[in-house]
């Protein structure tokens, strides 16, 4: 874990292991230099805590490039629990409270909300901790992300469709979705809506099996969902699933979903592209969450006001592609000149003023 801090390009990290359950708990900060570090609570199992510290890391980075491309003044962070196995109450508060009051520390530097493999209910345990919780609102529910993150990759796909096809129409449009879970489901009903055909896939079988029954599509096995052929694939689940391995058996026109760090290594944006599959940048696309919980919790405006901002994806992607169209590139690198470009304005204006 030494050499991975030494590596990285991040600001801090702030590690604790909770005894009873085995569960390693890391909270990454990787840039302050929009504003303080906000990103959400990720729970799942790592083969080593190593390797949910090198997540934690990276998904704290992809929340700088994510704040900094939806135009909003926070900083990039995430809080990461290694656990052991599925946790269950009572130890999963353990853990939460735990969470909460490492959170609570560091007196607002890192803010937190849900995540992959977390839930609303999750997110009131830690904010019975700490005020740093976002989507928390006396009398209701915590705020899902979810769905809103589903509307910016619903506009995002849009986008990719008309900048492919000439047409943003995405009736009879193939779009296989892979994880159906807060974002894949509610993405799911979006499309269906919108006239789409829609090919599920999820690790777990039985949440496969729901969704393909209520929502009446096709559900495909995991390890056949990359080679199914249609317009678009959708990666909604874990990180890294496009890789050397996966690329070469796609059969579409764009990848285009909200999963967070969906490139194993970023030379797959290049592989994607002499493919001629069209990608969306999965921080510009999946923001839809993100700038939904702060914006939510200003109280300052409405939930109309927050889908507009969100659609604003729409035209942003579009944009990113229309720019790497023209310099012959991955829209990767269209979306990470635009996101350093903030960044720098920002660092810039930062610096004291040079004496004279
Ligand atoms: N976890 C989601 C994301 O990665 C939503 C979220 C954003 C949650 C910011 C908390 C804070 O975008």
């Amino acid at each position: 874990m030494k050499e991975l801090i030494k590596q990285w390009h991040g600001e801090s990290v702030v590690i604790s292991f909770h005894q009873p359950t085995g569960t390693w708990i890391f909270i990454a900060i990787h840039s302050t230099v929009l504003g303080r570090a906000v990103g959400g609570c990720r729970m799942r199992e790592y083969e080593s805590p190593e390797d949910g510290l090198l997540d934690a890391m990276r998904l704290a980075e992809g929340m700088t490039y994510k704040w900094a491309a939806a135009g909003m003044e926070f900083g990039g962070g995430k809080s990461v629990l290694g656990v052991t196995g599925h946790l269950d109450y009572p130890n999963r508060a353990d853990v939460l409270r735990r969470l909460g009051r490492l959170i609570d520390s560091l007196c607002g530097a890192y803010s937190t909300g849900e995540d992959l493999g977390t839930t609303p209910e999750d997110m009131a345990i830690v904010a019975e901790e700490t005020q740093w919780v976002h989507g928390i609102h006396p009398g209701a529910r915590a705020v899902d992300p979810g769905p809103y993150t589903a509307l910016g990759v619903f506009v995002g796909i849009r986008a990719a469709v008309s900048h492919v096809f000439g047409s943003e129409d995405l009736t009879g449009r193939t779009v296989v979705i892979q994880g159906v879970g807060d974002v894949g489901e509610p993405l799911a009903r979006r499309l269906l809506a919108a006239g789409a055909e829609v090919i599920v896939c999820d690790l777990d079988e039985g949440l496969a099996r729901r969704v393909s029954s209520e929502l009446d599509v096709e559900a495909v096995v995991p390890h056949l969902v990359y080679a199914r052929m249609c317009d678009v694939f959708a990666p909604c689940a874990v990180g890294a699933t496009l890789n050397g391995d996966t690329i070469p058996q796609l059969q579409c026109r764009i990848v285009a979903g909200a999963a967070n760090n969906q490139l194993a290594e970023p030379r797959d944006a290049d592989r994607l592209r002499a493919r001629g599959i069209l990608y969306a940048p999965d921080y510009v696309i999946n923001a839809g969450g993100a700038i939904a919980l702060p914006s939510l919790d200003s109280g300052m405006v409405t939930n109309e006001q927050v889908e507009e901002r969100i659609q604003g994806i729409e035209p942003r992607l579009l944009e990113i592609f229309a720019e790497a169209s023209r310099n012959d590139e991955s829209p990767l690198y269209a979306a990470q000149r635009m996101a350093e470009r903030i960044l720098a304005r920002k660092r810039g204006a930062q610096r004291p003023p040079r004496e004279s």
